[in-house]
């Protein structure tokens, strides 16, 4: 953390966030100092006008002060119209999309997120963007609500199903940030984490090009091995036969596997590729039903890479 970090969330790392930052302090405070007079002049006040003789105690002849009444009405409402105006500012700037922002879509679902550039590339969890460039994002939900939240940035933003939603952001410092959902959306809510990477543009060129071939240059396996990490697959799925949420790779291709409905299934091709993309069709014995469909998310050699890789898990 470098001396510009705040008490109560992660560096600033956007344009926007010391913006949202300093309203946030000058609220904080000016309730503060509000809150030490009010408590100080009540105390004082019962001490001043205690009761002090007998009879019945009351001040008499006091009721009303003009110049008063003019200052605890003139003080708040500027105050109000300090946190208004600035606080428009604010969120205009922070809705209001700059015209060279590179546009992302991302989506999310029960409980992950995908990121997909208009280049071909696609990525679950990681969003990866260029330093000192604003970017868009284009959400919706698969679903039910979600929300996307980059702490580090200051940007939250809701993700609804059948509607899209937009924020925006630029980034100041590479590295990498966490990325949340802040909408309570079932049993795995906790577990829609992802990263935010901002590389430097050179960097960021060279990523996207990559990235947006599918798989070119890598033969079926080494491509579904790079699937299986930028998928996510590893969440759920281990390579080394202990159980994450789901089964695991190895030793997975060709077995006999008993259905929760007591069927046996093969595991072959065609098993994979219809638990990649409609998962819940036929759940194994021990498993819950938890995966979600891959329908939409990954392309065709996609799955002939991935079931490669799972064959390859046999040897
Ligand atoms: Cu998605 Cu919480």
């Amino acid at each position: 953390m470098d001396s510009t970090s705040s008490t109560y969330l992660p560096t600033p790392s956007s344009t926007i966030a010391p913006e949202v930052d300093a309203l946030f302090n000058f609220i904080l405070l000016a309730s503060f100092a509000i809150f030490v007079i009010v408590v100080a002049v009540t105390l004082y006040f019962s001490w001043r006008y205690r009761r002090k003789v007998a009879g019945d105690g009351l001040t008499y002849g006091v009721d009303h002060n003009i110049k008063l009444e003019i200052l605890w009405t003139t003080i708040p409402t500027i105050l109000i119209l300090i946190v208004f105006v600035w606080g428009f500012k604010t969120y205009i700037k922070m809705n209001v999309v700059p015209g060279d922002a590179i546009e992302i879509k991302a989506t999310g679902q029960k409980w992950f997120w995908t990121f997909d550039y208009k280049e071909g590339a696609n990525l679950v969890n990681e969003l990866v963007v260029p330093v000192n460039k604003p970017i868009k994002l284009l959400l919706s939900s698969q679903d039910v609500i979600h929300s996307l939240f980059v702490p580090a940035f200051r940007i939250k933003m809701d993700v609804l199903p059948n509607r899209y939603t937009i924020t925006w952001f630029e980034a100041t410092h590479t590295g990498e940030f966490d990325l949340f959902c802040t909408e309570f959306c079932g049993d795995g809510h906790s577990e829609m984490i992802g990263k935010v990477k901002v590389l430097p543009p050179d960097e960021y060129a060279i990523w996207l090009e990559k990235s947006s071939v599918l798989g070119e240059g890598l033969t079926l396996e080494e491509y579904g091995a790079e699937l299986y990490k930028t998928k996510a697959c590893y969440t759920c799925h281990s390579l080394d036969g202990s159980l994450i949420q789901g089964p695991s790779f190895k030793g997975r291709f060709g077995s006999e596997l008993t259905m929760t409905d007591g069927t046996t299934v093969v595991s072959d091709e065609n098993y994979l590729r219809e638990s990649i993309l409609n998962p819940r069709t036929k759940i194994a014995e021990g498993f819950k039903p938890i995966m979600p469909t891959f329908q939409g998310i990954l392309k065709d050699r996609q799955i002939d890479a991935l079931i490669a890789y799972i064959k390859a898990m046999n040897e």
